[in-house]
């Protein structure tokens, strides 16, 4: 039985906002969910997120969650005091552990709690790390034999004591009948005047049962955020270790450092992606797809061999194989651009599908339309899908050419292998294979002279 307790009630005065630390994002996610989504890997019994400044703004960004409960720490007396808001929701039981995690700490990994929780031998673990600078953490006070004996705050400790380099991440995992009965002996007599979490760690030792020690995979699952600052380096961490796992499975990344990740990307083979794109919520590019530079692609699913070119917005949408999109493309939702069709610059698409092989290069707004295979759409030609009030759909049949500047004002149908002549505005369906247009008959004005200026 695990119980996993998330503190997040803290205030997090240096982020200098009105928003609560925990829902600031990484990687386009509030940090809070990031814990969320790594305790969740561990199949838990009870996750128990500790709340106080900001509850309301917390419990509300994860309502719904029906997976999560939330512990009121109010007024906040320390972490020793958080968790003890935690322990009436916690299940008990002679199996039952309880792992704490922090809010603030999002990219703790649930491999390295996983070595955590097997680390514990039936005691208590505590995630602990090397730092070359320990100033401002706990530190891991160990025997002669090596042995966990206590954790000191850094404000509590001797000299001897801060020259210790191990220090405590804030991460740790216990028995849960044991947790509840040492938090219950706790006090606030030290430095801050706060109920120590890190207490346990002596109490545990003096009853008996050992304190193990465990370390995280890599150093940046265990940094903190308190500060705009650390939120921003975390950042670049994040997105350098997801641009890593990215080049392992064998994509191609133009510079790693001018990638970003907000979401999930799955890869087929040989993807090139190059410089300044961003990619949000879920996005699969299939094998050989090529996004060129600084496009943002968000909810899309991007078939074989197609290329996205520089400067492309795509937004839950859907592309076939072999197709080019850009460069200056607009997909927005709806949009299902079909194999070896094109959509060439400041072309907008919504709500659309372009069929096999059809082509809108330049410069056209297609909305609510249904194009068939082999269509041809001029240079300006706007779908009018709107009346103000009411949306209306465009229908145009394989084969059909749409000559430049034409506007087809919905609902319309052009008919199989009809031309529309530039210019026109579509009012009544365009019959098939017929030439339709709209245009007022040129003239030449024979006796016209330019104006002279006046003497
Ligand atoms: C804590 C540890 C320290 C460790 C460090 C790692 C204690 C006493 N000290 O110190 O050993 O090296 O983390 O970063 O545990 N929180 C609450 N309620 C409170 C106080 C804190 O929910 O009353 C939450 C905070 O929001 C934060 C976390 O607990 O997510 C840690 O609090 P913080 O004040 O940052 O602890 P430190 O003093 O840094
Ligand atoms: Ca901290």
């Amino acid at each position: 039985m695990l119980n996993i307790v998330i503190l997040a009630a803290g205030l997090g005065k240096r982020m200098q906002s009105d928003l609560p630390k925990v829902l600031h994002p990484l990687a386009g996610k509030p940090m809070l969910a990031h814990v969320l989504d790594n305790a969740r890997k561990l199949g838990p019994d009870r996750i128990v997120v500790v709340v106080g400044h900001g509850a309301d703004r917390v419990k509300q960004a994860f309502a719904g969650q029906d997976d999560i409960q939330f512990a009121l720490q109010s007024p906040q007396y320390g972490t020793g005091h958080a968790v003890q808001q935690a322990v009436p929701l916690l299940q008990d039981g002679d199996d039952s552990a309880t792992l704490v995690l922090y809010g603030d700490v999002p990219l703790v990994q649930a491999a390295t709690l996983q070595g955590l929780l097997d680390a514990r031998a039936g005691g208590m673990a505590v995630l602990t790390e090397n730092l070359s600078d320990p100033s401002g953490y706990g530190r891991i006070v160990r025997d002669g034999s090596g042995q966990v004996q206590r954790i000191v705050e850094h404000k509590d400790a001797t000299d001897d004591e801060r020259a210790i380099t191990e220090v405590n991440t804030g991460i740790l995992a216990a028995p849960t009948s044991r947790l509840k009965d040492w938090l219950s002996r706790i006090d606030n007599n030290n430095a801050q005047g706060e109920y120590y979490l890190t207490d346990v760690v002596g109490l545990s030792v003096s009853d008996g049962l050992p304190v193990h020690a465990a370390q995280p995979s890599a150093s940046w699952e265990t940094l903190g955020v308190n500060s705009r600052v650390q939120q921003a380096q975390l950042e670049r961490d994040w997105q350098g270790e997801q641009a890593r796992r990215l080049l392992e499975q064998g994509v191609t990344l133009a510079d790693p450092a001018r990638f970003d990740l907000r979401g999930e990307l799955i890869c087929g083979r040989d993807v090139f992606i190059d410089v300044g794109c961003v990619f949000e919520g879920r996005v699969e590019l299939a094998d050989g797809v090529r996004i060129g530079p600084h496009c943002v692609i968000k909810d899309a699913i991007i078939g074989a061999g197609t290329h996205i070119d520089a400067y492309s917005h795509v937004q839950q949408a859907r592309v076939a194989d072999e197709a080019r999109i850009g460069p200056y493309a607009r997909l927005r939702p709806g949009a299902d651009i079909g194999p070896q069709a094109h959509v060439g610059n400041f072309v907008e698409i919504k709500k659309s599908t372009l069929g096999r092989g059809s082509k809108a290069n330049h410069l056209a707004y297609i909305g609510d339309a249904q194009v068939g295979e082999r269509v041809n759409i001029g240079a300006g030609t706007i779908t009018c899908n709107y009346d103000g009030v009411n949306k209306f759909q465009t229908v145009i049949e394989d084969d059909a050419f749409i000559g430049s500047d034409s506007q087809l004002v919905a609902p319309v149908r052009v008919g199989r292998g009809a031309t529309l002549g530039a210019g026109t505005t579509l009012t009544k369906d365009a019959p098939a294979d017929k030439l339709t247009l709209s245009r007022s008959v040129q003239k030449t004005i024979e006796s016209w002279k330019r104006p002279s200026k006046k003497a």
